[in-house]
């Protein structure tokens, strides 16, 4: 049984019914997993209405909420979980959703019809014109990106961006690290060349992972982040408004940011402490190669688990 209570959560969360009333027509199984991580239709439902509150937790912040922003982008929508809640909100807002996800865009086009939805690049340019947008909300997108990715949609989000608009996204902080570490420790292995990456450069992209060969393309990983990596990082393009830890279904942590009302240039990157500003899980600073080797093999076997656990949570 895992020690995780958040397992147990969604695994006690209730079957939906499809004759239930309040329920629309959901995507199949497939595409309900690539998103959140289970195919369970009533963790889909549920945990798409418990993001939808957490954003407007996170604009409350700001004394905000949904219908203050007139024109809205959810950056890597996928299948909709988010988007088939915010009818209401999409009678006042213009909504649109972006994904690099093509089937999922076509069921979301087809079945969510207060939302424009579009499929873009792995890498930017968005097809959207400059200040496009009041407000660009995500959940667990630059979970999967690595530095670079990262960087360039940052960028990007930016430039789509009003100045003075928000956005409202997430990232794996401190606690689902945490459980990456720990499923490490209770599988017999040992965690210290992954705290050494987390604390040194404050960013772990791990390639190899539970998504290796899946349905998405090769860029796509685990990334997880250090608090103050987002704050040197993150604030280079925005500032950063607000860093709730857990915002997000109680497992990401998530950032409220907002773009400077009078355009200053975007920041060149400070230089990290460590050699690389990414690493793959087994790359241990220093380790022999016998050593990585080693590592990196138990490292696969222990994040096929973990990456279970992790899309089990969050997709
Ligand atoms: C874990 S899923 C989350 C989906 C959605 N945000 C939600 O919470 O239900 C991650 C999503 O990010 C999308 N994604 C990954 N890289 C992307 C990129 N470069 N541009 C747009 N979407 C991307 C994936 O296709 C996938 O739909």
């Amino acid at each position: 049984m895992s020690r995780d209570p958040r397992v147990r959560m969604t695994r006690s969360l209730p079957t939906v019914s499809m004759a239930d009333s309040d329920v629309p027509e959901l995507p199949d199984s497939h595409l309900r997993e690539r998103v959140a991580g289970h195919p369970d239709a009533g963790w889909f439902w549920k945990s798409g209405a418990g993001s939808v509150a957490n954003i407007h937790t996170m604009l409350g912040i700001a004394g905000k909420s949904f219908t203050d922003f007139p024109r809205a982008l959810e950056f890597g929508c996928g299948c909709g979980r988010m988007l088939l809640h915010l009818q209401e909100v999409g009678k006042t807002v213009e909504l649109y959703g972006t994904d690099i996800d093509a089937e999922a865009i076509a069921w979301a086009q087809a079945h969510i019809p207060w939302v424009r939805c579009s499929v873009n690049e792995g890498l930017p340019p968005l097809a959207f014109p400059d200040g496009h947008f009041d407000l660009v909300f995500n959940q667990s997108v630059f979970t999967h990106l690595d530095e670079r990715y990262q960087d360039a949609w940052l960028a990007e989000l930016r430039r789509v961006v009003k100045p003075g608009g928000y956005l409202v996204l997430s990232v794996s902080g401190e606690h689902p690290f945490g459980q990456l570490v720990q499923a490490h420790r209770d599988a017999g292995g040992n965690p210290e060349h992954l705290l050494h990456e987390y604390r040194t450069n404050g960013i772990v992209f791990i390639e190899d992972d539970g998504w290796k060969g899946g349905p998405f393309p090769d860029f796509y990983h685990s990334t997880f982040h250090a608090p103050w990596y987002v704050f040197q990082h993150w604030t280079r393009f925005f500032d950063l408004k607000a860093y709730v830890v857990r915002g997000s279904l109680d497992f990401q942590d998530y950032l409220l940011l907002r773009r400077p009302a009078a355009d200053v240039p975007v920041l060149p990157a400070k230089p990290t402490a460590g050699t690389s500003a990414t690493a793959t899980a087994g790359a241990a600073a220093g380790a022999p190669l016998s050593a990585r080797t080693d590592s990196r093999r138990l490292s696969q076997r222990v994040l096929r688990g973990v990456k279970r656990r992790l899309r089990r949570l969050v997709g």
